[in-house]
């Protein structure tokens, strides 16, 4: 169905075609530290002879995950398949699972999309980093761009978080309201890495569904007025320090609160492991949840043998991806939900670094780049 993607024809067969477009993608043969193994490859895509179900998209911009770093390393369980479809010598993966494009030319038999369209890819390791691309338009979802935001009266989407949009916020919005019934108004749920991304999408959603947090935070010496905008900014009903998680003595202290309210902290967020898991497990009523999602510590997960035994604490791994990969009309009316309330300007994107490409320029450089930043917040690469 893709045949009509190339390998970079040689100088005297180029004059011959017209309207190709020349793509850019990052590709890996070999697993390695990406600086090691990540290399451009150039492929063609004939747009004037499309398939009927085919699109071409370009891209506007795509992230940096901490998987997309993993999945290069071959330490990530979900993996690309390595082909030469593009035409490289060896089979080869294309890099990044998250990304937004905009439709560039659709098929005769095309109704969904049309020139101009917004979208994000429907499944993971759809391969992002890469300047086009030629699809099939199951392959991708739509999402509003600013002329369909403007025409609804609402808000545009932002580069950002249209190409952000599929992991992190929907990570928060289905930890929170997939497994635990949580009474707006009255419970509770404490979550570590509380200034994560992920940590302030589930502040922030909490708090548009009407429930309290308590988000925990490594302590910081500015962690008052840290706190403070961890609460006005991000929705967080209370911020306490890593310490104070781990004390005995700070317990009464969080009763009150959930006294306050009628409510439970029924729901913990897990995204760091060893003694800060035990910590926020601790605080869960009879019968909670503890759902793990990352384990930032490098610790393995503590759970005290007796909050098992005499509490009933349930202790269960999240991955958005495994989650989504069999229930698309789980994931379509979650990012429907999200989308409503970026256009509606209620919820705030985690920001992100901007690395600018610009078509003469090297594309894996370019990611290179962005991967080596990702220790000073996350990268996003803007086509240009
Ligand atoms: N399972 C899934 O489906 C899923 C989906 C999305 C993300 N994730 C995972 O969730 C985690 C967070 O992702 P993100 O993109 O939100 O991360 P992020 O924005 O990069 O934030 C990382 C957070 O981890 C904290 N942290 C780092 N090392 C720590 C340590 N030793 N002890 C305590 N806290 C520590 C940092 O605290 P400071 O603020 O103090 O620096 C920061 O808040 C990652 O492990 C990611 O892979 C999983």
């Amino acid at each position: 169905m893709l045949a009509r993607q190339t390998a970079r024809r040689t100088s005297s067969q180029l004059h011959q075609v017209r309207n190709m477009i020349t793509a850019q993608a990052v590709v890996y043969t070999q697993h390695g530290e990406p600086k090691d193994v990540l290399t451009t490859h150039k492929y063609e895509i004939d747009d004037d002879n499309l398939d009927k179900n085919s699109i071409v998209i370009r891209t506007l911009g795509s992230p940096v995950n901490p998987s997309d770093i993993n999945q290069i390393q071959g330490v990530y369980p979900s993996k690309p398949e390595k082909t030469t479809e593009l035409g490289t010598a060896e089979p080869a993966a294309v890099c990044g699972n998250e990304g937004l494009f905009e439709v560039v030319k659709v098929g005769a038999g095309v109704s969904k999309f049309k020139a101009g369209d917004w979208c994000i890819p429907t499944k993971v390791n759809f391969g992002t980093w890469r300047t086009h691309a030629l699809c099939s338009d199951e392959q991708m979802i739509k999402v509003p761009n600013p002329a369909d935001c403007k025409a609804r009266g609402r808000e545009p989407l932002t580069v950002n978080q249209g190409a952000t949009i599929s992991v992190n916020p929907l990570t928060a919005y289905l930890m929170l309201t997939h497994y635990v019934k949580l009474e707006p108004g009255k419970d509770w749920f404490i979550q570590n890495g509380g200034n994560s991304a992920v940590g302030r999408y589930a502040s922030q959603i909490g708090a548009l569904l009407g429930i309290n947090s308590i988000s925990v935070v490594r302590d910081r010496p500015n962690f008052e007025e840290f706190a403070r905008k961890l609460s006005t900014e991000n929705g967080a009903t209370h911020v306490i320090t890593e310490e104070q998680n781990n004390s005995r003595e700070f317990g009464p202290e969080v009763k009150k609160w959930t006294k306050a309210t009628g409510g439970e902290i029924k729901l913990a967020l897990n995204c760091v492991g060893g003694k800060s898991s035990a910590g926020v497990a601790r605080k869960l009523a009879p019968n909670g949840l503890m759902l793990t999602y990352g384990g930032m510590s490098m610790q393995p997960v503590t759970l005290p043998t007796s909050l098992h035994i005499f509490k009933n604490i349930t202790s269960a791994g999240f991955w958005v991806t495994q989650l989504l990969k069999s229930d698309l009309d789980l994931k379509l009316r979650t990012l429907s939900q999200i989308i409503e309330w970026y256009e509606t300007r209620q919820l705030k994107d985690s920001p992100s670094h901007e690395n600018h490409f610009s078509p003469d320029a090297d594309l894996a450089a370019c990611y290179i780049h962005a991967v080596d930043s990702s220790k000073q917040g996350k990268q996003l690469v803007v086509y240009q």
